[in-house]
Formats: C-alpha cells, sequence, structure tokens
C-alpha cells in the first residue's frame, strides 16, 4: 500500500470567523466564510493526516468522515479548544480570521439605543497563532495573512512578529478571496524563500498547501525568524 503524504502526522486548523458577543442580540464580526480552512482540513485528511479542526461559527461542512470537529464562537474559546488539543500535534495551521477585539463588557440585557452616538469598549484578543509558537515545542505553525495593500511586506512581518514557519498571505482589496470558492495565495517561508501558488480553487490551493507541508515535516529543516 502506498503511504499518503501526512500519513502518521496530526493536524490541527482553525477555520471560520469569530463572534465576540454585544449583548445577547449582538456581535462583532468579520467577513470569514471558512471555506479555505475547510478545504486544508480536508486536504489534510486526503493525505492521511488525523485532522481536528476548531471551527467558528459556519454553514461549511467537511467532507471527510475522520475529521473530529470542534465548534466555538468566540476568540478565547478557540484558544481553549486549540490549547486542549495541541497534544501530540505535527502541524498547526491557523486559518481563522479571529476577531482582534471583544467588547470589554457583555451585557446581559439587550442594550437600547439612547443618544445619536454610543461607545463601546474594546479590549484585545489573545493571539492563538503566537501563542502556539511560543509554546517551548511548538508543532510547525502555518498562519495566514489577509490584506487590503502591501500584502507581502505586511504578510512577511507577521511571518516574523508571530515567529512562525510558513505564512499564506493573500489580497483580499475589493472582496477578492471572501466567502468565494477561489483565492490567490502566495506562501513566505521564515527562511527567506518564497513561493506564488497563482490563483487557483480553495479546494486546489488546500491541497498545494498541504503537499508543501508535507515536504517541509519530511525535510525536517523547518526554521523560524528566532531558532
Ligand atoms: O489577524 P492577523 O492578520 O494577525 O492573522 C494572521 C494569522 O494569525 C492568521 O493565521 C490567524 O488565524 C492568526 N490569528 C490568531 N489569533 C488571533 C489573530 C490572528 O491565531 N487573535
Amino acid at each position: 500500500m502506498t503511504e499518503l503524504p501526512l500519513s502518521g502526522r496530526k493536524v490541527l486548523v482553525t477555520a471560520g470567523p469569530t463572534y465576540e458577543d454585544i449583548d445577547p442580540v449582538r456581535y462583532l464580526a468579520n467577513r470569514s466564510s471558512g471555506k479555505m480552512g475547510f478545504a486544508i482540513a480536508d486536504a489534510a485528511a486526503a493525505a492521511g493526516a488525523e485532522v481536528q479542526l476548531v471551527a467558528g461559527p459556519t454553514n461549511c461542512q467537511q467532507q471527510h468522515a475522520g475529521i473530529v470537529r470542534s465548534d466555538v464562537r468566540s476568540a478565547l474559546q478557540m484558544l481553549d479548544a486549540v490549547l486542549e488539543k495541541l497534544q501530540g500535534v505535527d502541524v498547526f495551521i491557523a486559518c481563522a480570521a479571529v476577531a482582534d477585539y471583544r467588547p470589554a463588557r457583555l451585557a446581559s440585557e439587550k442594550i437600547k439605543k439612547s443618544g445619536t452616538r454610543m461607545q463601546l469598549e474594546l479590549v484585545r484578543n489573545p493571539d492563538i497563532l503566537a501563542t502556539v509558537a511560543a509554546l517551548p515545542q511548538p508543532p510547525m505553525t502555518v498562519g495566514f495573512a489577509a490584506e487590503t495593500c502591501q500584502v507581502e511586506a505586511h504578510a512577511r512581518r507577521k511571518l516574523q512578529q508571530k515567529n512562525i514557519h510558513l505564512i499564506a498571505a493573500n489580497c483580499v482589496a475589493g472582496g477578492q478571496g471572501f466567502d468565494r470558492c477561489d483565492n490567490r495565495l502566495l506562501l513566505l517561508y521564515a527562511d527567506g524563500r518564497q513561493q506564488d501558488l497563482g490563483l487557483q480553487s480553495k479546494s486546489a490551493l488546500a491541497d498545494e498547501l498541504i503537499q508543501v507541508i508535507a515536504t517541509e515535516l519530511r525535510a525536517g529543516l523547518l526554521a523560524t525568524a528566532t531558532p
């Protein structure tokens, strides 16, 4: 029997948006559909990996029966779920569009409108990917950077700041990338290499990304900016 590229490997994927509740009927969120993250989870499972998927609120459905999925709502819940599932994981792929901030207070009743303006105090959410990358023995860490301008420069900065192995950058200006079946990804490696995967369907991109990850794992030469 031929060995699949990720046979024997454990992969943990985050996907979709997070919802940060303001009161019982309102929340803050972003435009992520979850399609890219679900395509990656499916591609990893098809490549023979044991896949755990932590998903924010989404209508997506995983295709592979073997994928173990946990549904969460907020960034804090996503962080807890990720840390709980990390044991033995070889690759962490953070595809979720995690909300950077959450409301400082969750109102227990629906907030009533009063004046013409209102202020909402927000506090910073933890960075899940950077938290995992900072662990004493982190898995291979793969991030995504959705940018509207200077895609490569912003993505390279995130790769370095989060101290991860690989980042997949894409331009989301003018609605590109969001809630669509195609995307264009540029891969930036911590050792300075880069690779343009071009414009393709999200499932084709996911397959290519998984092949790249399998090759990097096999080579065992994973580098981050700060070794
Ligand atoms: O939001 P940002 O552009 O920094 O996201 C870059 C990468 O970091 C993505 O892979 C995203 O999933 C991850 N991230 C995270 N936790 C956050 C913010 C981003 O894991 N709070």
